[in-house]
């Protein structure tokens, strides 16, 4: 995203324009710096260890316009249900590149991993027995909750610790691949996803360590051999000003440092080492242009946006700060301002005082900043508002890649009373 002569432009295509073909609001994906953002991450995570591949957690972004950027650049898909392994399917990539990483799964999502052959990544020792029930697969991993982890925004999105849903204790961890051992599974991996939004280096050091503790026990005592160590997601990005991003180069020589160190020392021959990251990927590349429709003066000046919360769903769940720019007024004076979405909620706001341009008006159109992870993907249809659209920018040119919904994507799977169907054809037939 550019600003010049306050003119917002998200990878040289004005917002105006944007928001002109496409209405508001909408998704807009820089294509170019999802790619470039991949690329540094896998240029310095190979620099340090060759044997280093990325797994794209698809939950983060879905459209598969923006998994195949990453698809066909090399990353593999993380997937969190059967739905994402089919996503995963269609992208072209099969078994050793698809690591399905469910939680409470059912007999039935077991069923279908197994069949599709991924890479199955239990969260439990319970789900290893009703697996075997099911048939075993040729490669088996765990996933480790190494007793800790971090978010940006507090427990919402810390994923390991006590307080966690997530993965095996680390006291039952040399059982479970026991129990993998004895069934006659011989190819092992390791998982752990502790935490989101991490921006400090030491972090990725520490956890890795932990996990790394955890699983030699397992190597030692079982005597078996790890052909891969998948640390997760948790590479942060910046979403206020004054944060300074992530050490990628600090972080993955510490990760790798560690690995190697630690299995040369154990004479154990050395795993690939996998992440699986998302907003690192996507998260600074996509923005929302929406446009202010109302503007009221009562205990406050609030600002009302079509940006609702079931836009982005991510500062009324978690109190998420996303920064905020309004087209051509980002160097007029500034006043604390409140500004908040359409929906019936006091919880749709993106701040109740926050330094805005006093000018904003009806009509102006703003940038909502750092939108492309756990954006579009958690959006909902509340209140009888709709999904938006999404474009991707690429080579100065946009593309329409999901259209905004409509009125009949609400009712499409209702089951019509007979004696209102009629009603409900006549409104189709006039939008
Ligand atoms: N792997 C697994 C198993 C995960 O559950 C996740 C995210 C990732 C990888 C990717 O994590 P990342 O690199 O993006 O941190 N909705 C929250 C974030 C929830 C994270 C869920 N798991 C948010 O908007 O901040």
């Amino acid at each position: 995203m550019k600003i010049r002569d306050d003119v917002i432009s998200i990878g040289g295509v004005p917002i105006s324009e944007i928001a002109e073909k496409y209405g508001t609001p909408t998704y807009v994906y820089d294509g170019e710096k999802i790619i470039k953002n991949y690329q540094t991450a896998l240029n310095y995570a190979r620099k340090y260890y060759s044997n280093f591949d990325f797994f794209y957690a698809i939950k983060a972004c879905n459209n598969l316009q923006i998994a195949n950027l990453l698809v066909k650049n090399g990353a593999g898909i993380d997937a969190a249900s059967v739905n994402e392994i089919y996503l995963a399917k269609a992208l072209g990539l099969n078994g050793n590149k698809i690591m399905f990483s469910g939680n409470f799964l059912s007999d039935e999502d077991l069923k279908v991993a197994l069949e599709s052959d991924v890479l199955i990544n239990l969260d439990d020792i319970s789900l290893f027995n009703r697996l075997k029930k099911i048939g075993l697969p040729e490669i088996i991993c765990f996933r480790v909750n190494p007793g800790y982890g971090r978010s940006n925004v507090g427990e919402y999105v810390t994923n390991a610790g006590p307080n966690a849903k997530f993965g095996v204790h680390p006291d039952h961890v040399v059982e479970a691949y026991r129990l993998a051992k004895q069934s006659g599974i011989k190819r092992f991996g390791a998982h752990m996803m502790p935490g989101s939004c991490i921006l400090d280096a030491d972090y990725f050091h520490n956890i890795t360590e932990m996990l790394i503790d955890i699983i030699l026990k397992v190597a030692l005592e079982l005597n078996i051999n790890f052909e891969f160590i998948n640390l997760g997601g948790g590479l942060g990005i910046p979403y206020k000003n004054n944060e300074t991003p992530l050490d990628i180069d600090a972080t993955m020589k510490g990760i790798s440092d560690i690995i190697h160190n630690f299995f040369t020392d154990n004479n154990l021959p050395k795993p690939k080492i996998l992440m699986e990251p998302a907003r690192y990927f996507v998260g600074n590349a996509g923005y929302i242009v929406g446009k202010v429709h109302a503007i009221k003066n009562s205990y406050s000046k609030i600002i009302g946006t079509d940006v609702s919360m079931n836009v982005l769903a991510r500062p009324a769940m978690y109190d998420a700060y996303h920064h905020i720019y309004v087209d051509q007024k980002e160097s007029d004076p500034r006043e604390k301002l409140g500004l908040c979405g359409q929906v019936c909620e006091n919880t749709d706001f993106w701040c109740k005082d926050r330094d805005l341009p006093e000018t904003i008006d009806v009509g102006d159109l703003i940038v909502v900043k750092d939108a492309g992870a756990y954006g579009y993907s958690m959006s909902y249809q509340y209140n009888g508002r709709l999904r938006p659209a999404e474009v991707l920018v690429q080579n100065n040119k946009t593309v329409l890649i999901r259209s905004r919904e409509k009125f009949k994507d609400i009712i499409k799977n209702m089951i019509l009373p007979y004696e209102i169907q009629d009603n409900v054809y006549a409104i189709l037939n006039n939008l």
